[in-house]
Order: C-alpha cells, then structure tokens, then sequence
C-alpha cells in the first residue's frame, strides 16, 4: 500500500477550486476506483462520470496532471503518480457541468454532421477478413472526447468537426457495404477537415490507439486528388504542412 494525495479541480456552476483528499493505492488501482472511494466514504460531493469500468463505454475520460487525457476506469493510479500526488481535471474543448462531470452531447450531437451511421447498399456483399481489416481499428472508437478534448483546432475554427467525426467518416466510407461512397467525402469537406494541423495529439492520446490522423490524411488525400475537398484550411486557417 501507499497513500497518495488526489488533487481534484471541482466545479458547483458558479465557482472553480481545488480538494485534495489522502487515499492508499496498491499496484492496481484504477483511478475510477479512486474517485468512487472518495465518494463513498469521504466527500459525497464529489461528481465523475463512471458506467462500464472496462474501457468499453467511453465514459469516464479525464485529463490528469495538466498533460495527458486518460479513461480514469483504466488507468492505474501508480501509473500517474508525480511527486506523491496526481492532479484531475476534466476533459477540455466541452462543458463542465459539475466536478469532472462533462457535456458530451457536444461532441456527439456533432456526429450527425457527417451522417456517423451505416446507410447499407441495396445487394449486400459478403465481407472477408481482408475488407474488415481496412477499418477494423476505427470500429474500436468509444467516443470517448479524449481526441475532441486535445485538438488545437476548435479555438481557432469552430465549424471544425473534429477528430471523433472523421474517424467515423472513415469507419463507414472503407465498408463497401455502405451506400455513401464519396458522399462521406464531401461531408468531410464540409466540416472542415483541411483545418487539421496533423499534429498527431488525437493519435497520441486514444486509448484505442486508432490512427486519427493517419485517417484525417487519407481522406483529405483522396478527397483533394478526386477534386471533392477543395478547401485549404478550412474557416481560413492555413497550416505549416501545405494543407
Ligand atoms: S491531428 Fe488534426 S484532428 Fe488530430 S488533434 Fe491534431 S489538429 Fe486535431
Ligand atoms: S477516436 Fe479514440 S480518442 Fe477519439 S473518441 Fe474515439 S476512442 Fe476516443
Ligand atoms: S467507465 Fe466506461 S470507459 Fe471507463
């Protein structure tokens, strides 16, 4: 056992301030687990979000230590651990609405923009490993925030659609069993992909460790050679990599 200070930035809608509370941890304990011990049994007060506890339900990202953005259900405390303490804040570019509790309606109200959903072809084809394989890794997508949450973009285009949104564009545009086709890819456009910087902080940070940006490439690429993305840095905002 050792006993380590969380520090959490709370919220009430009104005011921001700090608490800091002494727990024990041992080599396994998840930072979730942490929080929802701090609730139970010293501060009831304290608002996180928690559901699945297995990484699968996308709920519970934070941002610890002013630097890296974690799922709090599967991150081990020891892991985070600087100087005896570890610092919690929610995820950013969305709504606080109280604590650590976050508005993700944000990011997902955004996934209709792109049309985010199968629209299936008339005859269906059958799929082999080999098909599945070009966007196997996108499906994996928990729509966590944490890539909305770290993107640069938003401050300076607010039309931007963000990371979560062409990692889905990609997921339905690569199965041949979906309807769109190259529709996806004008819907990219119009959410203003060509804003990216592609400075790989999205791929860096998924806890599903999907390509973001690699994606974002893709279709900007393909998009820009068949003439349907036409802009260049979406919202007037122009990129040191040319695109
Ligand atoms: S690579 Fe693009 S989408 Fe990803 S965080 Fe950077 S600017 Fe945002
Ligand atoms: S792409 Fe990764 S970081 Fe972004 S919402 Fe999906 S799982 Fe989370
Ligand atoms: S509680 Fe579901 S991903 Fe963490």
């Amino acid at each position: 056992m050792e006993s380590v200070n969380i520090k959490v930035k709370r919220f009430d809608g009104n005011r921001e301030w700090i608490d800091e509370y002494r727990v024990d941890i041992d080599e396994r304990t998840t930072l979730v687990e942490v929080l929802m011990n701090i609730h139970d049994n010293v501060d009831p007060t304290l608002s996180f979000r928690v559901q699945c506890r297995a990484a699968i339900c996308g709920t519970c990202a934070v941002r610890v230590n002013g630097e890296r953005h974690i799922l709090a259900c599967k991150t081990k405390v020891k892991e985070l651990v600087k100087e005896g303490e570890v610092f919690v804040e929610p995820i950013s570019n969305v709504d606080v609405i109280k604590d650590l509790v976050t508005d993700h309606g944000q990011f997902l109200y955004k996934l209709k923009d792109v049309k985010a959903w199968f629209e299936p072809v008339e005859e269906f084809q059958p799929v082999y490993p080999e098909d599945l394989q070009k966007f196997d890794k996108e499906t994996d997508c928990i729509l966590c925030g944490v890539c909305y949450s770290i993107c640069p973009v938003f401050e300076m285009d607010k039309e931007f659609g963000g990371p979560i949104n062409f990692v889905k564009v990609f997921r339905f545009w690569k199965d041949k069993n979906d309807a769109l086709g190259d529709e996806r890819i004008a819907l990219a456009d119009k959410n203003h992909i060509t804003s990216c910087v592609h400075c790989k902080y999205c791929t860096f940070a998924c806890p599903k460790q999907i390509p973001v940006e690699q994606d974002i490439m893709q279709i900007e690429f393909y998009g820009k050679q068949k003439g349907i993305i036409k802009q260049q840095g979406g919202g007037g905002f122009s990129t040191p990599f040319g695109f």
